[in-house]
């Protein structure tokens, strides 16, 4: 029988990236931490109305790229007023700040002065979802060979990029107790050849930073990653803020902030990425808005680097639905604000109860935290699916084997989620 041909040999060796997505519907979701409760209903209106000539004719991305500058602008003028990152910051360079807080800006854009600086439209690239953005900076980036470096445990999905570009994976793992970020080692690996490296040692080609991490929740200040970026001129340092909306920790702010380094003279119009013209910022309309399934994400950088990493996506990746869901969604950010107000205080309402349950668990950023059963993990983890509840087991990941990640949602779901794991997990509720 004649074979079919193989495909690259690094394709032929790689695992592909499977997540059990499958008999979802209708369950309490608590595995994926996407939004539990949907979309607006302005979202769900405009879906709605659209005619199907529409859909009948390839998409159009006008004024997709203008409607996320403004709502970033609208950002990164709101005051931040999450409480401060729990990673501390080392004392790199004088800019640094200690405390992880981005720099208080108040009032929105159109009340700041004129002095600020201003993303361009080239500097937003649109992809389908940020998952496909990762795998484009990795087209466009990692040759064989070229180095990747990240943290340990981090989002499942940068190891099989790595490795079907061909390159080589440092994971650094996050510090223990309490899974603190590795800054010195991160730096020192971005900076400082090994001992041993001969003449020919080059820095990583990126860097991905997970802020907050997905799944130990571990927060680093916007600040220590600018720091980070601007050690490593030669390394492409890509921020992945799935998460930021429920801690704040985001470098836009400070890039948008009048003043900064980026522009000392508070130039009005200024590029904010000029100082880091090799940092790319990854967001997403999929854990907030209510619209994973649509398939929306944005890359936010210089726009050579946002050019490079759009030119290797296919001109209509983006499909209508989403881009109509996405004006609708970045229209109504009251909308994501209350939710994430609702995520927070249920967060608080379920830690409360871990906490006197005696229930060993890990939280930080992120709507999700991780929590170790007293009864085997996987034992618990079918016992809630058989009670309609999906968790996801964090089986087989350095540090955090043995635990369950348990997505946030509205105080109700929690309280759902809270009894049936006692009873699950045998434990008083
Ligand atoms: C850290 C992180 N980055 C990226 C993604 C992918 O997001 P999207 O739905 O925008 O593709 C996820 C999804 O779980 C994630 O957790």
């Amino acid at each position: 029988m004649p074979a079919s041909p193989p495909a690259r040999s690094e394709v032929e060796s790689l695992q592909a990236y499977s997540a059990p997505l499958e008999g979802r519907r209708g369950l309490l979701r608590l595995d994926f931490n996407e939004n539990t409760v949907g979309p607006s209903p302005r979202v769900v209106e405009a879906i709605r109305a659209i005619p199907a000539d529409h859909y009948a004719i390839y998409p159009e991305y006008d004024g997709l790229r203008e409607a996320v500058l403004a709502s970033l602008a609208d950002m990164a003028g709101a005051v931040v007023a999450a409480p401060p990152a729990t990673v501390p910051v080392p004392p790199v360079g004088a800019a640094i700040r200690t405390d992880g807080v981005p720099a208080p800006v108040t009032g929105s854009l159109s009340q700041q002065p004129a002095r600020r600086p201003c993303l361009r439209i080239e500097q937003v690239g649109l992809f389908n979802g940020v998952d496909a953005a990762i795998h484009a900076l990795f087209q466009a980036y990692g040759a064989p060979g070229d180095r990747l470096l990240t943290t340990s445990p981090t989002f499942g999905y940068y190891t099989p990029c790595a490795l079907m570009q061909g390159m080589v994976i440092e994971a650094i793992p996050y510090r223990m107790p309490g899974f603190a970020f590795p800054f010195e080692e991160i730096l020192a690996a971005l900076t400082t050849p090994p001992a041993e490296a001969d003449g020919s040692w080059c820095p990583p080609r990126l860097l991905l930073l997970c802020n907050p991490n997905n799944p130990t929740g571990t927060r680093l200040a916007p600040e220590a990653v600018l720091a980070l970026a601007a050690a490593a001129p030669h390394t492409l340092v890509v921020v992945d803020e799935l998460y930021e909306a429920f801690t704040g920790d985001s470098v836009l702010p400070l890039l948008l902030a009048p003043g900064g380094k980026q522009d000392p003279e508070g130039t009005a119009g200024a590029d904010p990425f000029a100082a880091y013209p090799n940092l790319l910022v990854l967001r997403s309309l999929s854990k907030t808005a209510g619209i994973a399934g649509l398939r929306i994400g944005f890359a936010i950088g210089a726009a050579a680097v946002v050019d490079r990493v759009s030119r290797v996506t296919g001109p209509y990746d983006i499909n209508s639905f989403a881009v109509t869901a996405a004006f609708a969604a970045l229209a109504d950010q009251a909308y994501v604000d209350t939710y994430v107000a609702e995520v927070l205080a249920a967060r608080q309402w379920l830690v409360e109860r871990l906490v006197a349950a005696g229930v060993r668990h890990h939280v930080d950023g992120g709507n999700y935290l991780l929590i170790w059963p007293q009864r085997p993990a996987a034992e618990v983890d079918q016992a809630l699916r058989e009670a309609g509840i999906l968790v996801r087991s964090m089986a087989g990941k350095p540090l955090i084997d043995g635990s369950l990640r348990v997505s946030l949602g509205t105080l109700e779901q929690m309280g759902r989620f809270w009894e049936a794991f006692a009873l699950c997990d045998a434990r008083p509720v």
